[in-house]
């Protein structure tokens, strides 16, 4: 995923959340908007969750920029967060990310269902997303969800070596 780097889009939307169960027998809160007071919270998340975390200050630049940021929480505690950015007709996701304890029990999938319909009602027409090469799971989740390798940007993100590509994946709406 890839910190913001514009401020110029605006594609906040002012709408609230819907409820939806996580696992059999568990009532998850709704979702809700991410706002300032959040960001300690999603900087402590994302770094368990990422070997390349954003800091507190790129998920504060996305907020200031009017990108859609949204979260999760079950009795208080941040189960997981998404950020996506609208430019025109199509919406960018950023950052989708769920806790490592949680992972892989239907979150992500009602997480990224919320985002195209938010997506969706907001007039876009495709998502796109970046994703590091290596990042297998995740690209097996999109995949999952019918987005389709679109491209390669060569040396798009820092590793421990060096840098690694970022595939680009994109769905339509
Ligand atoms: C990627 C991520 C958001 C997916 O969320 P999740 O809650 O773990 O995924 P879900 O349980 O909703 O999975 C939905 C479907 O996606 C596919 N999928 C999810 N994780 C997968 C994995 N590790 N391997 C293969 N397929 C996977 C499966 O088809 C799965 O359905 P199934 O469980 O019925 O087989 C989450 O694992 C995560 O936060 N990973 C670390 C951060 C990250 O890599 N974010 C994306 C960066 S681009």
């Amino acid at each position: 995923m890839t910190p913001p780097r514009s401020r110029s889009f605006a594609a906040s939307s002012p709408q609230g959340a819907k409820q939806n169960l996580g696992r059999p027998g568990v009532l998850l809160e709704k979702f809700v908007s991410m706002g300032e007071a959040d960001l300690p919270a999603v900087t402590a998340a994302e770094q368990r969750i990422h070997r390349f975390p954003w800091t507190l200050g790129n998920f504060h630049d996305s907020l200031l920029a009017g990108h859609e940021a949204w979260l999760q929480r079950e009795s208080g505690e941040l189960l997981a967060f998404a950020v996506m950015m609208g430019a025109v007709d199509e919406s960018h996701l950023l950052n989708i990310s769920v806790v490592p304890e949680r992972q892989r029990s239907g979150l992500g999938r009602a997480l990224l269902e919320f985002l195209c319909d938010q997506a969706r009602q907001g007039g876009m027409v495709r998502m796109l997303l970046e994703v590091r090469a290596a990042n297998q799971n995740a690209i097996a989740f999109y995949q999952h969800f019918a987005f389709v390798e679109i491209g390669r940007r060569r040396g798009y993100y820092p590793d421990s070596t060096g840098r690694e590509d970022a595939i680009v994946m994109s769905k339509k709406l």
